[in-house]
């Protein structure tokens, strides 16, 4: 029985990035769909590329994985440029994409094998029962694609994707339509591929994975790659705490003063907000509340709620948005 235990198609004598994106640009029409993009992916990485409906996820995965022949800039895949050295540049990546791309009248195991043969891949049925199985799809062999539920295809197109153990997987919006076991259990595959070697970059409308998953997040908005970081450092950077106080009788006036160097705001009937930044050194809570002892004043509840991935990307998109509006 050969071994199917995933072993990314070699990337050897070449230390770099497994990607380098330089000065990307996209234009359909009057439509400038990506502007200037500039990226860097090390092999072994999960990265999140977030943006909204229209940001440019999909246009920019496409000129990587050489469905848009036509941009501005360079891309190349473990050193082999994505127009020039095509052939050696898709042998690498693996794309699982957004829409459908398979036949509904194939049957699920000729779907995924037939997809090694445009790679060489030795014994491809084999293979794609294994792929099949393991993504839960056992039984679907002989079923037209046609007739599997959305969740069975968009894993179907995984199997399919992952036929010629590519090195670089693109994951375009994966777990859509994927019920939440399966999606539990999707994740927990793409860690297991990142552990044997695979680097995967994948876009996802639900942000909580993202914020569970990804080694780096990239935002991007109206075309633009906004900003890409270490998923820790991002929260660390523009996360927020909101600590909210209930106490037994308003502030004292005398107070206000001594708060100032609180970013805070007063709420309903004596509830007050306060934020703090993650990354703060210095133990500000703790002094807050000595100072509202100090001062008389009774705690009578505290409510704390620390910002999310969602939080920091909807403020990033507004900032943007205001900034270039
Ligand atoms: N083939 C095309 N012809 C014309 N415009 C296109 C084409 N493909 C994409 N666009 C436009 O380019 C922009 C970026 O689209 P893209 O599909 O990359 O967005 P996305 O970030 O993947 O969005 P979504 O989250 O909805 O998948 C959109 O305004 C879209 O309408
Ligand atoms: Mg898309």
């Amino acid at each position: 029985m050969p071994n199917f235990a995933t072993a990314p198609t070699p990337t050897e004598n070449f230390a770099g990035p497994v990607l380098t994106v330089r000065g990307l640009s996209k234009s359909f029409g009057n439509l400038q769909a990506l502007r200037n993009v500039d990226l860097e992916i090390e092999p072994g990485e999960i990265f999140a590329l977030l943006g909204v409906n229209g940001a440019g996820k999909t246009t920019m995965i496409e000129c990587i994985c050489g469905l848009q022949a036509h941009f501005e800039g360079q891309i190349s895949v473990a050193g082999f440029d994505a127009r020039k050295d095509y052939a050696k540049a898709r042998q690498i990546t693996g794309l699982v994409p957004q829409e459908l791309n398979f036949d509904g009248f194939f049957q699920s195991l000729e779907t995924v094998s037939s997809q090694g043969g445009y790679f060489g891949v030795r014994h491809p049925d084999q293979k794609a029962r294994a792929l099949m199985k393991r993504l839960s799809l056992e039984g679907k062999e002989k079923d037209n694609t046609r007739n599997l539920s959305g969740g069975m295809k968009r894993r179907l197109m995984i199997a399919k994707a992952l036929m010629h153990d590519p090195a670089l997987l693109f994951l375009d919006e994966p777990t859509a339509g994927v019920d939440v076991e399966l999606r539990d259990d999707l994740w927990q595959y793409v860690r297991e591929l990142r552990e044997s070697g695979t680097t995967i970059v994948l876009t996802t409308h639900y942000l909580e994975e993202a914020e569970k998953l990804a080694d780096r997040i990239g935002v991007i908005n109206r075309g633009r790659l906004l900003l890409v970081e270490r998923r820790d450092h991002l929260m660390d950077k523009f996360g927020r705490k909101k600590v909210t106080l209930r106490t037994a009788q308003p502030l004292p006036e005398e107070l206000s003063g001594k708060l100032r160097t609180y970013q805070w705001e007063e709420g309903e009937k004596n509830e007050y907000h306060f934020h703090f930044r993650l990354d703060e050194k210095e133990p500000t809570l703790p002094r807050l509340f000595e100072l509202l002892g100090q001062h008389g004043v009774s705690i009578m509840d505290v409510e704390t709620r620390q910002s999310r991935l969602e939080d920091i990307f909807r403020e990033l998109l507004q900032t943007d948005d205001e900034a270039t509006s």
